[in-house]
């Protein structure tokens, strides 16, 4: 083969398996990079559903002075491993989000680490909410 050919053949190579990447996929950029899949994302939501819905609403607005936001939320974007504490062990403290405060009770989930894992970075990315991922180890970190 001439050398032409083979740089043709390399080349066609290299395009085809640059294209060839899954375009269903949402790098979420932190400092640990990991890739969260629609897979993952859609079973945070039906987690979500099924535990969180009733108080933070389908919206993840919440209704204000009672159940404080998700959607938007400045607690969650900067007091994330507090905020993961509170769902994992329950929380009846008062804080402030987005400047009205709460100091209702939110019951432990009961969800696993794992569970956690997918409700959590469905919550972190969803309502425009950009505020990177969560891993297993994270989650398995915070402890009582
Ligand atoms: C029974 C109602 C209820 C349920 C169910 C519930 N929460 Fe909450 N959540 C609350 C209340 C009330 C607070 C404020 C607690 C406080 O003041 O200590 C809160 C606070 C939070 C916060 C921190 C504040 C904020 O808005 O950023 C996060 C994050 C959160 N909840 C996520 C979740 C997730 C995820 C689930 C589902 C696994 C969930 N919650 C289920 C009532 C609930």
């Amino acid at each position: 083969m001439k050398l032409i050919n083979l740089i043709f053949v390399f080349f066609s190579f290299f395009l085809v398996s640059a294209c060839g990447g899954s375009d269903k996929k949402k790098t979420v950029s932190t400092d640990q990079k990991i890739t969260l899949s629609e897979k993952d994302l859609e079973q945070g939501a039906v987690l979500f559903r099924a535990k969180c819905m009733n108080c933070h609403m389908q919206s993840g607005k919440g209704i204000e002075k009672f159940y404080p936001p998700l959607a938007g939320s400045d607690y969650l974007r900067d007091n994330l491993e507090d905020a993961i504490h509170m769902v994992k062990f329950g929380s009846n403290k008062p804080i402030k989000v987005n400047g009205v405060k709460y100091n209702g009770l939110m019951p432990a989930s009961g969800l696993t680490d794992e569970e956690l894992v997918l409700v959590f970075n469905f919550v972190l990315n969803s309502w425009g909410n950009d505020y990177g991922s969560v891993t297993l180890d994270q989650i398995k970190a915070i402890k009582r």
